[in-house]
């Protein structure tokens, strides 16, 4: 038969196995857990408490006094355990040696996208020779974009370049061109500008996008010449392509453009191959790179600048094209996908 001694001795040895069940636990989730089984409703105090009811009367107090002290021990053992352990990870903390003089790990920084890079590129490279940076609207005027560069509505031209209409009279541009009038409408010669921007044609190939951008010169003042055009030209393609290791030529190759007169497409001879002929210049040894002329005395007479007094020339090269020669980029799609795995590259 039960006892009140036998229940006051389980209870107590209760407490010191309490103790040694917390003693290799190292996170509180388990601690807690443990102190559930001792403590909990279907706990071992509990067990141990169900057979009080079987005692004479008298002798319960004295098992409910050993209870609580045990239940006291308990809750006590768990808060030291927690203590300890709070102390031993900040001690741990402080033990860890820290050397300030590490190198820092590398933060995964971003850098600005290709095109951004080879579009400040040009703009440096035109402002050595004193051009400034004009830019103007991407949702043009059929206006400015068309009629102001002396390509009237039923001109052929227009197909070269078919747009997207966003009213009769309103465009997404299809050339950095009506920067060019905005420029002139602003300001009187002497004019020496680029401007770079964003484009849209209904084009969509490996080479071409609907949306792509370009880079467009300007100069106007007394005396301008074919000749300076082409000097200009050759700064440009032998600073751009400079580790093609210079030396390169311009080709000016007579062509067709409304708002120039002479009219050319500027060539630039393959530094690639040196023309032995390879993909890059199918074997011609000269690489198509953009559009240039003197400007059209029609444009002149659109903008108000007298054309017996100024001349001037124009050029216009796409961006993406640019940067695909240079970098041997094959597909234009890869600048828009936002692929790390290209953009990383570069
Ligand atoms: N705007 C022309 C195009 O996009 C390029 C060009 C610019 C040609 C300036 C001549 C002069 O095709």
């Amino acid at each position: 038969m039960t006892t009140s001694s036998d229940l006051i001795a389980q209870l107590e040895r209760l407490g010191g196995q309490f103790a040694a069940a917390i003693a290799p636990l190292v996170d509180e989730q388990s601690i807690r857990a443990a102190q559930a089984q001792f403590l909990g409703k279907k706990g071992q105090v509990s067990e141990v408490m169900k057979e009080l009811g079987r005692l004479p009367p008298a002798e319960r107090p004295l098992v409910g006094q050993a209870a609580n002290k045990v239940k006291d021990t308990i809750a006590q053992a768990v808060e030291e355990r927690l203590q300890a352990l709070i102390t031993a990870k900040r001690q741990a903390d402080l033990a860890r040696t820290l050397d300030v003089t590490l190198p820092a790990r590398p933060v995964g920084g971003g850098h600005l996208h290709l095109l951004t890079q080879v579009r400040l590129e040009l703009v440096e490279i035109f402002a050595e020779l004193g051009f400034s940076v004009a830019e103007g609207p991407q949702v043009e005027t059929d206006w400015h974009t068309f009629e102001a560069l002396a390509i009237p509505k039923d001109h052929p031209a227009r197909d070269m370049q078919d747009t997207f209409y966003i009213a009769d009279e309103i465009v997404l541009r299809t050339h950095t061109s009506p920067v060019q009038i905005r420029t002139m409408q602003a300001h009187p010669p002497p004019i020496r500008i680029v401007a770079p921007g964003v484009v849209y044609r209904r084009d969509d190939d490996a080479t071409h996008s609907p949306m792509f951008t370009q880079i467009e010169g300007l100069v106007v003042d007394e005396g301008v010449r074919v000749s300076d055009l082409k000097g200009v030209l050759l700064h440009f393609v032998n600073r751009f392509y400079a580790r093609l290791g210079g030396g390169l030529d311009v080709r000016l190759r007579p062509s067709y453009f409304p708002f120039v007169e002479p009219g050319v497409e500027i060539d630039m001879s393959c530094g690639f191959c040196r023309g032995s002929g390879c993909r890059l210049c199918k074997g011609t040894g000269w690489i198509e790179i953009g559009g240039a002329g003197m400007v059209d005395p029609d444009v002149f007479a659109h903008v108000g600048i007298d054309s017996e007094r100024y001349t001037g020339f124009a050029f216009g090269m796409g961006i993406e094209r640019m940067a695909m020669l240079r970098h041997g980029v094959n597909d234009i799609k890869f600048y828009y996908e936002g692929d790390l795995r290209f953009l990383d590259q570069f």
